[in-house]
């Protein structure tokens, strides 16, 4: 990524439409990820492989990445909760897959009925799935460690517990792992300790997912950068919310945050104005979702170019 400072990775029609109340008809998925990536998102999660009978929202997961991979220089992202998941996503030709690891034990029963410790066995079976593939087809595999931060079912999280899931997933055989601000309640005193935290213990840590529940979402990312963090999951309009994690919301809205970076300086590859004209996708697609950004209701005049 070396004509780009900062790697922005859309998690809207993943993180975002899970939440969503309506359902975006497949056209339209295929137009926002096709738009997303051309106004120059590198990165887009574009789905999940979750049983259709509890998202319906996914049923059409395979036929998106399908779409998804004619896309030129785009990295296609999924997300899926357990080993049936991620086979699905690989045979769909998935080129990343973020495995959800609870760090809270509450949440983690809540979100995959799985203990932490239960998930890390599928994230050892999962991996071992992936390296029976030819080594070309082989997907990039993340643990995404979620709620790191705290939960609203749980209450607090233990840092010692975020250590030794994220040990825990490297030994498994992950290539990288991330952490994920589900609940929205990380403050940026935290980020910056807990990130450098896990670093010091495992290497290297894949960026931050961060959710703005609570306001902070951009301060976050502010404390983030300063310590040298460069890829950072956002949605467009704000959408998403894990549906099982009692008051999540949405992520940090993508256009506020390429604003952000842009305006400091920092290159994402995004022309902003083309990512605002996708927001009439989602408008258009899923009517009743309201959409949020502080960019799109002010304007980008007054952005430093
Ligand atoms: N894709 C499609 N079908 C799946 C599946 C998957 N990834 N995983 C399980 N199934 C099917 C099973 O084949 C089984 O089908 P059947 O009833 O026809 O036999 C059924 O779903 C139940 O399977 P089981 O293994 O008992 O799963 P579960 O009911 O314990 O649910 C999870 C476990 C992980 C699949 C579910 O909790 C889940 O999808 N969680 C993720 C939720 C989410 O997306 N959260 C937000 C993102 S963090
Ligand atoms: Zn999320």
């Amino acid at each position: 990524m070396s004509d780009i400072d900062v790697l922005v990775s859309e998690v809207g029609p993943r993180d975002g439409l899970q939440n969503a109340k309506q359902f975006m008809p497949t056209e339209f998925k295929k137009r926002w990820i096709t738009a997303a990536a051309a106004a120059g998102l590198r990165e887009i999660e574009v789905c999940s492989f979750v049983p259709p009978k509890l998202i319906p929202q996914m049923v059409d997961a395979a036929e998106i990445v399908a779409h998804a991979l004619t896309i030129p220089h785009l990295t296609v992202a999924v997300l899926a909760p357990n080993l049936k998941g991620a086979i699905r996503a690989m045979e769909a030709g998935a080129q990343k897959i973020t495995l959800p690891v609870s760090v809270s034990h509450e949440h983690s029963l809540a979100n995959v009925r799985k203990t932490p410790d239960q998930m890390m066995d599928d994230v050892r079976r999962i991996c071992e799935a992936r390296d029976e593939m030819p080594k070309d087809k082989r997907p990039k595999i993340e643990s995404g460690l979620s709620t790191v931060f705290g939960c609203t079912i749980q209450g607090e999280v233990k840092e010692s517990e975020v250590l030794r899931l994220a040990v825990a997933s490297m030994e498994a055989g992950c290539d990288e792992v991330g952490l994920a601000d589900t609940t929205g309640m990380a403050n940026p005193a935290q980020i910056r300790r807990v990130y450098k935290l896990v670093q010091a213990e495992i290497g290297q840590v894949a960026g931050l997912h961060i959710h703005n529940t609570r306001g902070l979402g951009l301060a976050n990312v502010l404390a983030a950068l300063d310590i040298g963090v460069r890829t950072f999951d956002a949605s467009l309009a704000g959408l998403g919310g894990c549906p099982f994690a009692p008051g999540a919301s949405g992520n940090i809205v993508t256009e506020d945050l390429v604003y952000m970076l842009e305006s400091m300086g920092f290159r994402t590859g995004v022309d902003l104005e083309k990512l605002l004209a996708v927001r009439q996708i989602l408008s258009e697609g899923i009517p009743d979702e309201p959409l949020y950004g502080y960019v799109a209701a002010a304007g980008i005049n007054a952005c430093a170019r």
